[in-house]
């Protein structure tokens, strides 16, 4: 059975959390495929809120075994206190499974992230300071550790040495003051190695057999398109691929065994750390969106910066995923919000764009073209179907579906479960997607 991508279409925060929730009763597995412990899912389970950053939000249901895949870099201390935290709650969280060629992040990773962004002062990245971007320079420049390092004494120590002097002296150039040892981190990655040895198996194996037996598979992604390494608004990027390509590498299958592809976006746009955002806001109608939408970062509780709903990125985001079907969440965000605008291309030094460039020089010269649409003033809480949206949010939601180019099947107006407008989404399974209402 083919397996499902859930992918960001923005800068992060769209709340694929909450898309997992909804696709959990018919999924076996949820993989994550990328990134680290700079994410943050929330997902709300009845009254309880969960906001998870490195553990797969499957974690909550029973029945679904969650994964952490080749692609995701591994902070074991953070995974540590995640699983405890989780079992404190009285979840089992016996089922997690690692796999052991994920990336470790180890301190030093950390102390170069902080060191380097405080070096970049004024052209910093804003990332996260989880030492992400160290943690997969090491893999690419082939001296980085996995977690089936965590297991051996011997490979530890001789990783260890040849690593940490380089890092050392970078540190000491970067003008930071932490430095690193050997010794005590081996006996830390020790114990780390004997808590997490009975999560770690061989992911790609793991996931192939599942679908083999006609499991269903969700891939998770974390952070979004716009953030992706290849396809984002480099250098203001994260350092993996959270794009639908991403999880088949990060997750150990192959473009054929994909038949889904769910992206997920707001309803209007967020960004955390810096870079160019074209619809950002900078009025009290963003800090009202800001405010009501709770944009702050899971992570690092960094205020998000907020702007109006961009086509431009949409529509690039839905082609570079290929995406299949869309979930529009926190339309509720926007009642009493009028107008609304909406960015359908940019202008840059005079001239009218209508693909998002990858130049992210070009995308801060670049200034949004709107469509204005009216707004509503009522709360959508409580609205099951699109045909009782008041006008106005229908005329929205059907305009952002033609500029994505792709159908939204699924409208949150609220924060749980039930609080959503299901189009003719179920079985999601080789459905022939539907625009209609
Ligand atoms: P890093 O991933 O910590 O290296 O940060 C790189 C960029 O990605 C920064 O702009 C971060 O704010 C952003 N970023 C990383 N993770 C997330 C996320 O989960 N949501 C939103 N932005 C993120």
């Amino acid at each position: 059975m083919p397996a499902t991508i859930v992918v960001g279409l923005q800068w992060g925060d769209e709340g694929k959390g909450k898309t997992t929730d909804f696709l959990a009763e018919q999924t076996d597995f949820v993989v994550r495929y990328q990134g680290g412990d700079n994410a943050g899912h929330t997902v709300m389970l009845g009254d309880e809120v969960f906001k998870l950053h490195l553990v797969p939000s499957g974690i909550l249901y029973p029945h679904i075994v969650p994964v952490i895949g080749p692609g995701v870099v591994v902070n074991p201390a953070t995974l540590i206190d995640e699983l405890d935290a989780l079992a404190a709650r009285g979840i089992d969280t016996s089922r997690l499974r690692a796999s052991f060629a994920c990336h470790l992040i180890l301190p030093y990773h950390r102390a170069l992230d902080v060191a380097r962004e405080t070096r970049l002062a004024g052209a910093k990245v804003g990332t996260t300071g989880r030492g992400i971007g160290p943690a997969y320079e090491d893999r690419a420049a082939r001296t980085g550790l996995r977690l089936e390092d965590l297991l051996d004494a011997r490979i530890l120590r001789m990783k260890l040495d040849r690593v940490l002097p380089e890092k050392n002296a970078v540190l000491a150039a970067l003008g930071a003051e932490a430095r690193f040892e050997p010794e005590p981190l081996v006996e830390q990655a020790l114990a780390w190695g004997r808590r997490l040895a009975p999560h770690l198996v061989d992911v790609t194996w793991l996931v192939q057999d599942a679908l083999a037996r006609g499991d269903h598979v969700l891939l998770e992604g974390a952070q979004g398109t716009l953030l992706d390494l290849d396809h984002g608004s480099y250098p203001f990027v994260t350092s993996s691929s959270p794009i639908a390509g991403g999880a088949c590498t990060g997750g150990g299958i192959g473009p054929r065994q994909v038949d889904e592809v769910f992206g997920v976006m707001k309803a209007y746009a967020t960004r955390v750390g810096s870079g160019p955002f074209p619809t950002e806001l900078a009025d009290d109608v963003g800090l009202g969106i800001a405010e009501r939408g709770r944009e702050v970062g899971t992570t690092t509780g960094r205020a998000r910066r907020v702007g109006w709903f961009d086509a431009v990125s949409a529509r690039y985001a839905v082609a570079v995923n290929s995406v299949s079907s869309i979930m529009l969440n926190k339309l509720d965000i926007l009642s009493g919000v009028d107008p609304i605008r909406l960015c359908t291309a940019y202008q840059v030094d005079g001239r009218r764009v209508d693909a998002w460039p990858s130049s992210a020089d070009l995308l801060a010269r670049a200034t949004p073209v709107y469509e204005d649409f009216a707004g509503w003033s009522e709360p959508i809480h409580a609205v099951r179907s699109l045909a009782d949206l008041p006008d106005a949010a229908r005329r929205y939601v059907t305009a952002l579906e033609e500029y994505a180019g792709a159908p939204i099947v699924l409208v949150s107006v609220g924060p749980e479960r039930t609080q959503t407008i299901e189009r003719a989404w179920r079985p999601v399974r080789n459905r022939v997607p539907t625009v209609a209402g």
